[in-house]
């Protein structure tokens, strides 16, 4: 097992969460594209957003994906809900050392589990509609990305990090 894991999908679909725990477990470094970016320039991606617009932030999402994605050590990398909306994210996640795995989850679903904070502006106002819009644009670009997809609407986290780690075994 060589290759990067990418865990692509939604907000709310438990890709950090998940993403920490496998790392933890193949014991390799695990980077969260969010994270990157806020660690990167000291604001949260709602104050960036606020800021600089959305624009700016995909701009700089994009460059922590790619500079995980060329890591030469084999990693975990949590790429942010918005990641494939660029079609070069979408190339890049298809041609690096990789299997990218969809946590996939229903809206619903979603917007139960997920969580208000600082780095996801987007669900400010109503957030249950904003999530199923999100989710109908975005259905067809994670099923292009991805070499696997997990379910995880009936899964818990350790449920889910199985599920991960198996796709793993079977990709590597
Ligand atoms: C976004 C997802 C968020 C964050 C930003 C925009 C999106 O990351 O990058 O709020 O467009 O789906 P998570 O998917 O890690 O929540």
């Amino acid at each position: 097992m060589t290759k990067h894991v990418v865990l692509v999908g939604m907000m709310g679909a438990g890709k950090s969460s998940v993403g920490r725990r496998v790392a933890a477990r193949l014991v390799w470094p695990f980077s969260d594209s969010d994270a990157v970016v806020e660690a990167r320039y000291g604001r949260t991606v709602a104050a960036i957003w606020r800021d600089d617009g959305e624009e700016a932030f995909r701009v700089m999402e994009t460059d922590a994906l790619r500079e995980a994605l060329e890591d030469p050590t084999p990693s975990v990398i949590a790429a942010a809900g918005g990641t494939v909306l660029d079609a070069k994210n979408r190339k890049a996640m298809q041609e690096a050392d990789a299997v990218v795995i969809w946590l996939r989850a229903d809206p619903d679903t979603l917007a139960g589990r997920v969580r208000h904070g600082d780095h996801r502006p987007l669900l400010d106002d109503d957030a249950a509609t904003t999530l199923k819009r999100l989710n109908d644009e975005r259905l067809e670009l994670y099923t292009e990305v991805a070499d696997a997809v997990i379910d995880v609407d009936d899964l818990d986290l350790d449920e889910a990090v199985a599920r991960v780690l198996a796709e793993v075994e079977a990709h590597g």
